[in-house]
């Protein structure tokens, strides 16, 4: 039995676990990460009194499944599609095989109704990201099909308690029932903003936690639209990375500006008096809202921040700057013409931005031609000019980027998959093109996905 990798023992799928399990494998299926996916259509409770109908999620019975992975051990996960309409699961953030990226036409055929597709892959990195549906995006993200992953270093840190919170929100009105989930006018400018905050699908949860106990706060923003500030009050906690990429050093919770897609990973150390209230904050321009708090439980385990190991960096490779070739985008407004070509993926019906003055048609069969093509193994600087009056959040898929300069502001070094173009900025960000296949390129402000402002680059050998 030895003689059977881990890998394919995975890849037989559930019958053969059970078989070998019978035959005494059970420590490897207790963490064996297999998943599976119902995406369904549920009625669910959001704001305190009332069933919100309509709603998706990856699990009949409630919100999204938080899902945990070991770095570098390959993971299946089975995702049956029991919507009545097609659609698709990216891994945000995955470094992984392009057949495996979750992208209609460009890495894959749409999930129908009733088909189950199998995913697997072995995430590169640790940290926290997250997944959410490539097809009908608004609609399906907007409804609830945003999802936590978190992928576990193979030694820990050093937390007593690891916290996934999901942040986002719902255009829902008193009644509890969805709103229309975007406004044409507003998708042309900074897109529709959600009516009701949320935190794991909860308005203003309260979280108990041990007294003086160190907890790992995994903050996924998946929501369509917001760009917001977030802190952490009332306790000492620090940011120890962002977008799943440790921080060279520690910086302190406040001011985390975090964009549709983003994630930040918080050390909390939890008062040690018991009762104390911590609270998750969004700021906003004259006042704040708690998103959610936590409150010391019981004698205090007296821990300390500086007892945690500091986070090994991910394998992410460094562009050689010097032979970096500059590729030059240009976000914009949409040139005339041409709405969306119609696609069982859907389509908003407008459009509006464009990348290199041409507008994503919609996610349709092709073939259509890459906005760049990069060779295979060469480092590359993407010069991302933004000439329109709004602020994107430029996400690239399957190959990570490190930030080099602005012409607006000082930029930290972070190691990214989605950093925030301000309006009017040009950013320069480099990469290492190490990863072969067709990769999406788009603002992660759904709408603006939706109305143009998508494309992806080619990396081939
Ligand atoms: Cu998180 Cu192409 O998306
Ligand atoms: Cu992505
Ligand atoms: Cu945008």
């Amino acid at each position: 039995m030895s003689r059977i990798s881990r890998r394919e023992l995975l890849a037989g799928g559930a019958g053969m676990l059970a078989t070998f399990s019978a035959g005494g494998l059970v420590a490897h299926q207790a963490h064996a990460a297999s998943h599976t996916l119902m995406m369904s259509r549920i009625d669910h409770g959001i704001l305190p009194g009332t069933i919100t109908k309509d709603m998706m999620s990856f699990s009949p019975d409630g919100p999204p499944p938080v899902l945990r992975f070991k770095q570098g051990e390959v993971a299946t996960i089975s995702v049956t599609n029991t919507l009545d309409e097609a659609s698709v699961v990216h891994w945000h953030g995955f470094r992984i095989a392009n057949a495996m990226d979750g992208v209609p036409y460009l890495t894959q055929y749409p999930i129908e109704p009733g088909q189950t597709f199998r995913y697997e892959f072995a995430p590169p990195d640790a940290g926290t990201f997250w997944y959410h549906p490539h097809c009908n995006t608004l609609e399906q993200m907007a409804r609830g099909m945003t999802g936590v992953m978190v992928v576990e270093e193979p030694e820990d840190p050093g937390f007593d308690r690891d916290l996934p919170l999901n942040i986002r929100d719902f255009r829902l009105g008193g009644d509890g029932q969805f709103i229309s989930l975007f406004k044409a006018r507003s998708a042309a400018r900074g897109g529709t903003l959600g009516t009701v905050s949320t935190v794991n699908w909860q308005v203003d949860p309260v979280y108990e936690l041990k007294a003086g106990s160190l907890v790992r706060l995994r903050l996924a923003v998946t929501d369509v639209t917001r760009v917001g500030k977030y802190e952490i009050e009332g306790a000492a906690a620090e940011v120890i990375a962002i977008d799943s990429n440790p921080l060279p050093s520690p910086l302190p919770a406040r001011d985390i500006e975090l964009s549709p897609g983003q994630r930040a990973d918080i050390a909390l150390k939890v008062p040690d008096e018991e009762g104390t209230a911590v609270k998750l904050v969004l700021k906003k321009k004259f006042d704040q809202k708690i998103l959610a708090r936590f409150v010391a439980k019981g004698t205090s385990s007296k821990r300390d921040l500086r007892e945690l190991k500091p986070l090994p960096p991910n394998p992410v490779p460094q562009p050689d700057l010097n032979n970096a070739e500059v590729i030059e985008f240009v976000f914009g407004w949409s040139p005339e013409g041409d709405a969306p070509q119609a696609s069982i993926c859907g389509t908003l019906g407008y459009t509006f931005w464009s990348i290199n003055r041409t507008a994503w048609p919609g996610d349709v069969p092709g073939p259509l031609d890459p906005l760049a093509t990069l060779k295979l193994g060469k480092s590359y600087v993407l010069r991302l000019r933004n000439e329109t009056p709004n602020a994107h959040p430029i996400h690239l898929h399957g190959v990570s980027f490190v930030l080099l300069r602005s012409n607006k502001r000082k930029l930290a070094p972070l190691v990214t998959d989605t950093a925030l173009l301000l309006s009017q900025e040009t950013m320069d960000v480099a990469l290492v093109a190490d990863n072969p296949g067709d990769w999406a390129f788009h603002c992660h402000v759904i709408e603006h996905q939706k109305t143009g402002l998508a494309g992806f680059l080619r990396i081939e050998d």
